[in-house]
């Protein structure tokens, strides 16, 4: 499975050191090389000998080395990889790579790589939960950073909770999983997501009830094939995607600069619930109440239809197009006519009346709508809704 592929495992100074020794061994087995690079505190948990020896390769430890410095920059040895793993990622690694940090030999590699790094965490579950660290995820996360764990469990120091070190078996797949070359790698496929909020002033909004499942679903499984995915996403409650680069916005307005700023894309997917209209002039303070008791009247202004203005764009429209259409009557008549207004390509359409309990739920039915006509999907979960639309836009990429 990973013969030829050639792996930077970065140990950090955690008492799961010991499980990397491990993970060398199988990743070996599977065919990969292994360069092993161990920070100063790993080094107080296993030794650069047994690394080495189990790796059958040469274990880098300081940045300031001459000899390793001649033999191979640090520059080249984190683009030598074909992936830099992060195993066991602590709480300091984690906050380095987030702040770009760069002050010994693993923190420079992983601000010189140019390519994917997947993080294998292992701390306390006090200092996995603690806000600094979740915040750090995050943005590691909208940095593309993909996670393998951490996994819940008795840790050594006592305590119990999400902070163990996955298995080195977990983390081979998801070495595999990052590695594989799925159909749509080297595709930059943008996606949007989630609701967007409207203000009315600094501290009211206009909302609507999205809640991001289904451009999530979708932005994880274009990802699982390869694509190099750019999120953009409204307020959402759920999550965004593993293994993304993702883009939050607030309003329609905001969103529609983003996706504009995302340009080119082989494929543009817009899953958000854009607000139709926004407060035509959004107080810059806050709307007080009036003391004769006379009530606020709000004036609405049309939002830019941001499927709309790609589907129509003369220059670097992307080749496919997708819109989705929520409806609650009518909804292959509407769809189709949707479709056509926009001018997208394709046109997911569902039924969001009430009886359906498809809004805010875990299922969907939808029809695609093409210029070749209607495809009925019977209803399923929005996870597999997202992987048969991911699968039909790789089909349509790839040809
Ligand atoms: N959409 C968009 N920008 C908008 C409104 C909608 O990009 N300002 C996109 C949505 O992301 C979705 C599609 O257009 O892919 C259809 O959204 P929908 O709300 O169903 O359509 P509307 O244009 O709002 O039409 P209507 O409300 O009249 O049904």
């Amino acid at each position: 499975m990973l013969a030829g592929k050639h792996i930077l495992l970065i140990i950090g100074g955690g008492i799961a050191a010991f499980k990397s020794l491990d993970l060398i061994r199988r990743l070996r087995e599977r065919g990969a090389e292994v360069t092993p690079v161990i920070t100063k505190a790993g080094q107080e948990f296993v030794t650069p000998l047994s690394a080495s020896g189990l790796a059958a390769n040469k274990v880098y430890t300081d940045l300031f080395d001459l000899t390793d410095e001649a033999e191979m920059g640090h520059i080249e040895l984190s683009r030598a990889a074909d992936l830099v793993v992060v195993a066991p990622a602590t709480a300091d690694l984690l906050g380095k790579m987030a702040g770009g940090l760069a002050n010994d030999l693993a923190s420079t590699l992983l601000m010189a790589t140019d390519k994917r790094v997947l993080v294998a965490p292992a701390m306390n579950v006090r200092m996995w939960e603690h806000p600094a660290c979740q915040r750090n995820v995050e943005t590691l996360k909208g940095d593309g950073v993909l996670f393998v764990g951490p996994n819940e469990g008795a840790m050594a120091c006592g305590e119990f909770g999400p902070g163990r070190m996955s298995e080195p078996l977990e983390i081979v797949s998801a070495v595999e999983a990052a590695l594989m070359d799925g159909p749509l790698k080297g595709k930059h496929v943008l996606v949007t997501s989630g609701p967007t909020h409207e203000p009315i002033d600094p501290v009211r909004y206009i909302a609507n009830r999205s809640s991001g499942a289904q451009g999530t679903a979708l932005g994880s499984a274009l990802a699982a094939l390869g694509a190099d995915v750019t999120f953009v996403t409204g307020p959402a409650d759920v999550p965004p995607p593993d293994g993304v680069n993702v883009v939050k916005v607030q309003s329609a307005q905001e969103m529609l600069k983003a996706v504009k700023a995302a340009l080119p894309a082989d494929a543009a997917v817009f899953a958000a619930a854009v607000a139709d209209w926004r407060v035509a002039s959004a107080s810059n303070s806050k709307i007080k109440k009036d003391a004769k008791g006379s009530l606020p009247v709000l004036k609405f202004a049309e939002n830019p239809d941001i499927l709309a203005t790609v589907s129509q764009m003369k220059k670097g429209r992307p080749p496919l197009v997708v819109g989705f259409a929520a409806e609650t009557d009518d909804v292959m008549a509407n769809a189709t006519a949707k479709r056509a207004r926009k001018g997208c390509d394709w046109i997911v359409a569902n039924d969001v009346s009430p009886e359906t309990g498809i809004m805010g739920g875990t299922e969907n039915a939808v029809t695609l709508i093409s210029e070749g006509g209607a495809d009925v999907w019977p209803r399923m979960g929005k996870d597999d809704v997202a992987r048969q639309l991911a699968a039909r836009i790789a089909d349509a990429l790839v040809q």
